[in-house]
């Protein structure tokens, strides 16, 4: 089966077509710039620009795949969550593109596609595992023990790790999306007497807060002139705090499920010094780490696509209504 997966749930425009035979044939991406103006996501530039680049995006990676949409099998998409329009402007495309060629879409949930993203990769993680989602909109831990088999064992109150790596980005005057250009300017900082919350971590449970730490982050900010050097140290404290925010809980699940594997995936998954963190983490547990590759842990279309190609073996279509849901808990997915 040859599907074609559409990603436009936010700022990134994603399209791959994924062959169940011989895996992922093309993928292409682009990504909005005209956001960093704002310093964050505009809904309505967002929805514009993908309606301006799907098209050409298509057909690029339809040419790069050596396939032509005759070839096509079915059209998988992001139905939700993200931005309304942005998903919409996607689902419209992939229901009318699959209805011309009379092929079957399937609206995609886009933290399934996340979590299945390793499977992209040459040596995937066999089910069940421990999944760490982390991206701009969401940060949980989940129990993953099939396709469309997810147990939610904790999640954030409130900010998402990569949105706190967004706002303390924005805080310290480092630009738009936060997650690199902290992470870069933390590679040039040491710890330097800034202390920082290590938020929940006193406390049993799974659960995840990050807004306390934006805060704390700001009132460091405002104890002294914000100098180069100043900058890159309280990107390198913020940094670790999450990282090792991040890697305490994942110790705690791996402990309480028993699982030998941890997938990480999510826009934060590209933190290098994450990994490090994680690798430590999952040692002392007796666990390997396992991610899909930087490109496919940021949005991208192959996440789609591969979970359409699952999803679409089992013989799960959309039915005639056409809809996106911009909240879509991922507890409410069942196996195809
Ligand atoms: O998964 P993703 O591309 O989009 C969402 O579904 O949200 O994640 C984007 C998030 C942004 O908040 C971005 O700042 C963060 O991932 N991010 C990073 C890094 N690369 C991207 N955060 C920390 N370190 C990175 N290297
Ligand atoms: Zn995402």
């Amino acid at each position: 089966m040859r599907i074609l997966g559409i990603e436009t749930s936010c700022d990134d425009t994603g399209v791959a077509v994924y062959d169940s035979e011989n895996g992922l044939l093309a993928h292409a991406l682009y990504s909005q710039l005209g956001h960093q103006a704002f310093g964050g996501v505009v809904p309505e530039l967002a929805s514009r620009d993908h309606i301006q680049k799907l098209l050409p995006l298509v057909e690029d990676v339809l040419r790069q795949a050596g396939v032509t949409r005759n070839a096509l099998d079915g059209v998988a998409y992001t139905a939700g969550p993200g931005l309304a329009g942005a998903l919409l402007v996607g689902a419209s495309f992939a229901r009318a593109l699959a209805f011309g060629l009379a092929i079957p879409a399937l609206g995609i949930h886009h933290l399934e596609g996340h979590l299945l993203a390793p499977h992209l990769e040459g040596d995937p993680p066999p089910f069940p595992f421990l999944a760490l989602l982390v991206s701009g909109g969401h940060t949980l831990l989940a129990d993953v023990a099939g396709v469309g088999r997810y147990r939610i064992l904790g999640e954030s109150r409130d900010d998402a790790a990569g949105e706190a790596f967004d706002k303390t980005a924005k805080a310290l005057g480092l630009g738009y999306p936060g997650g690199p250009a902290v992470a870069q300017a933390a590679a040039q900082g040491q710890e330097r007497g800034i202390t920082l919350p290590r938020p929940l971590t006193d406390r049993p449970g799974l659960e995840f807060s990050f807004s306390g730490l934006k805060t704390a982050v700001l009132r460091v900010i405002g104890e002294g002139p914000l100098t180069a050097s100043r900058r890159a140290d309280i990107a390198y404290a913020f940094q670790e705090a999450v990282v090792d925010t991040l890697a305490a809980k994942c110790e705690r699940a791996l402990e309480l499920t028993g699982h030998t594997r941890l997938v990480v995936a999510g826009g934060v998954g590209a933190n290098q010094r994450l990994r490090a963190r994680l690798a430590e983490a999952a040692a002392t547990k007796g666990a390997r780490v396992y991610y899909p590759r930087a490109a496919f842990c940021t949005d991208n279309g192959a996440m789609i696509a591969y979970a359409g190609s699952v999803r679409f073996a089992a013989g799960a279509r959309d039915t005639a209504a056409l809809g996106v849901r911009p909240r879509w808990p991922l507890s409410e997915l069942a196996p195809p």
